[in-house]
């Protein structure tokens, strides 16, 4: 078996965006974190899955939430995709957000996003040391004109 510092690198070369997703806790309070493990699954009926860590304080949340919000970051955000990468209990002070219509899924962030995706959570398959979290796509919307940040050998761009 590949051991894993060097798993890491290979799958680092891979560019991804970047991806704040969010959800609520039981006490309305938003919650997230930094995620480059999403991408589209079906088109009929619209899926996205994300991978996020068992060890992730966001995962009760999303279970609350019974889905997340996907924000597709926009180029020059590398200060939020840090801050959303920590433990900190108050990751989103200063964060500009909204709810989606209908309450659904997490906080959609007002001025840091190329695009977004709401979701219902579906399902949920467990691999390894992550999660699969599989979400129903039930809104979305994306920025004309703004760019998307992409993330490759851990250097944003
Ligand atoms: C660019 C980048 C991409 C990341 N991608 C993922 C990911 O796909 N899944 C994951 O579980 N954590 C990922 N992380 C790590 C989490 O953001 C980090 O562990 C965070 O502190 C978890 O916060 P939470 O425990 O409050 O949910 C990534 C971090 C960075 C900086």
């Amino acid at each position: 078996m590949i051991e894993a510092a060097r798993f890491r690198e290979v799958m680092a070369s891979f560019p991804s965006g970047v991806v704040i997703l969010t959800a609520f806790g039981d006490d309305h309070q938003p919650r997230g974190l930094t995620v480059s493990a999403f991408c589209a699954v079906s088109v009929d009926p619209p899926l996205a899955l994300v991978c996020i860590d068992k060890t992730s304080n966001t995962l009760p949340a999303v279970q609350h939430t019974g889905g997340f919000t996907a924000n597709i970051l926009a180029a020059g955000r590398e200060h939020l995709a840090r801050r959303m990468a920590t433990k900190l209990s108050d990751k989103f002070d200063g964060i500009a957000w909204h709810e989606a219509e209908g309450r659904i899924g997490g906080p959609v962030l007002d001025n840091d996003s190329a695009a977004y995706a709401v979701c219902t959570l579906r399902d949920t398959i467990e691999a390894g040391d992550h999660w699969i979290l599989i979400g129903l796509v039930t809104e979305g919307r994306h920025v004309e004109g703004v760019t998307p940040m992409v993330f490759t050998r851990r250097a944003y761009s």
